[in-house]
């Protein structure tokens, strides 16, 4: 097979030189495209989409923007420029130069930490692969697309590092990341909510909203990784992660306020009679993927998180801004504990903690969408806000598994639970109401009637722009 290296995979990684790396892409790539066809968006082979591809790490070289079709979409490689003299910033090997190979001691964490980060990376895109179908807009299903093929070069990320740094085992798993798919009954993807369906659109921006948000934290944990080719693949995917989250925090704002719209043109609470999805559900909605993506950031008291600390190899959200001694032996942290009837919160060792800790960055940080919602409500006169469930509101992993909270933090017994559940969490009639919504709008610059439009179309192209040509 002859591939022109540089014009088909755009990367900074020397692939035109790296013969070693080339024949184990030589024999991926083709599994990657099998996969794609069969496992990525269901019907979109013919489909022209105004697409953005990276080409290079500086900012006019991740801004490329044209009519692609999504099976010629350039996958790249790309790492974040190298930082000179950089150092591993925490944990026993603190100060001394960040590791340009794999350490011999922690391969097998660093390894499975790649592997996990990788597995969502497809996972996500089988999730969304029928959503193409019943986009409120073209505007959305560009969206959709660009995050699709971006999910795609996460994978091709984190198999170059498989491929470069981890010999056969590397190369074995860089495969398996193409055998386990989404809800697979015998060989599904690794964490749980990487297996829930993304069956229409609001689920899709939820998704976006919190479960890359997830993403976004795992990544800048691992972006402060001592092993140094890990740390530039995260920073640079950091970067495209960033837009998946505007898609699902405006998507969100946008159907929050088509639903003021109407109450306020209707002069009724009753937004379902007139096509949109009313506030309530929203919050049902909300509730279901914030539990969901906490459980993603696992057990609030870890000895494998204290020892991939200890290692150096993931770090704690912005790790160097932190003012402590980053190595956290003498340390302790505020985690949530139940004792008897009620949540209370302790003091554990900080090195166990590190799961709790990542996890209240990202709780912060969701607080900031609601922020936004909150305000597009009352602007419009409104008298309803959106808030964040209890940390403990339907988990299945670690403190809270077992145990049922309402989203105002209160234990429940199992009655209370069953009773009330249906006010909290999507049931069966919200889903098919919201899946009754969902059909496909295909005219330049139209939108579906339970979503606002944008403010703004992408990169400076008009409402009305032809984002994908049907052919
Ligand atoms: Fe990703
Ligand atoms: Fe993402």
């Amino acid at each position: 097979m002859n591939i022109d290296y540089k014009e088909s995979i755009p990367n900074n990684v020397n692939l035109e030189e790296d013969r070693r790396l080339q024949r184990a892409l030589e024999k991926w790539r083709p599994m990657f495209f099998d996969w794609w066809r069969d496992m990525g968006p269901s019907d979109s082979a013919d489909m022209d989409i105004y697409l953005r591809t990276a080409i290079s790490v500086e900012p006019s070289g991740w801004a490329n923007f044209d009519h692609v079709r999504m099976p010629d979409y350039r996958w790249g490689i790309f790492l974040a420029p190298a930082e000179d003299g950089r150092k591993i910033n925490f944990g026993m090997h603190k100060g001394r130069p960040a590791w340009q190979q794999v350490p011999g001691e922690g391969r097998a964490e660093l390894r499975r930490l790649i592997v996990t980060q990788g597995d969502t990376e497809p996972a996500s895109v089988e999730q969304q692969r029928k959503l193409g179908k019943t986009a409120p807009s073209l505007y959305d299903l560009r969206n959709l697309f660009q995050v699709n093929v971006e999910e795609g070069r996460h994978l091709w990320a984190m198999v170059y590092l498989l491929h470069a740094h981890f010999g056969r085992d590397g190369r074995e798993e860089a495969e398996a990341l193409l055998e386990r798919h989404s809800g697979d009954p015998d060989k599904p993807r690794i964490l749980d909510a990487f297996n829930e369906e993304t069956p229409e659109w609001l689920s899709f921006f939820m998704f976006t909203y919190f479960t890359d948000r997830d993403g976004k934290y795992q990544l800048a944990a691992l972006a402060e990784s001592g092993f140094d080719p890990l740390s530039r693949t995260c920073r640079f995917m950091l970067t495209e992660e960033a837009h998946h989250m505007f898609v699902g925090e405006t998507g969100i704002g946008r159907v929050v306020k088509r639903a003021c719209e109407i109450m306020s043109e209707q002069k009724t609470g009753e937004v379902r009679k007139f096509g949109g999805i009313d506030l309530p559900t929203v919050q049902k909605y909300l509730n279901f993927h914030y539990s969901v993506s906490m459980d993603l950031f696992g057990q609030e008291l870890s000895t494998n998180a204290a020892n991939y600390y200890t290692m150096g190899i993931k770090g704690r959200y912005r790790e160097t801004e932190i003012e402590d001694d980053h190595v956290l032996i003498e340390d302790s942290y505020r985690v949530p504990e139940i004792r008897g009837n009620s949540i209370v919160t302790v003091d554990a060792p900080a090195l166990k903690s590190i799961n709790v800790r990542l996890r209240d960055d990202y709780v912060v940080d969701c607080q900031r969408g609601l922020d936004k919602w909150n305000k597009i409500i009352r602007n419009a006169g409104i008298d309803f806000e959106l808030k964040l469930p209890d940390q403990g509101f339907n988990r299945t992993i670690g403190t809270f598994a077992g145990v049922e909270v309402s989203p105002a933090g209160k234990l429940l017994d199992a009655d209370e639970w069953n009773r009330l559940q249906g006010d909290w969490l999507p049931t069966e009639d919200d889903k098919a109401f919201i899946k009754s919504l969902m059909g496909p709008v295909t005219e330049p610059g139209k939108f579906a009637g339970w979503i606002a439009p944008p403010a703004k179309g992408i990169y400076g192209q008009p409402l009305d722009f032809e984002y994908v040509r049907f052919n």
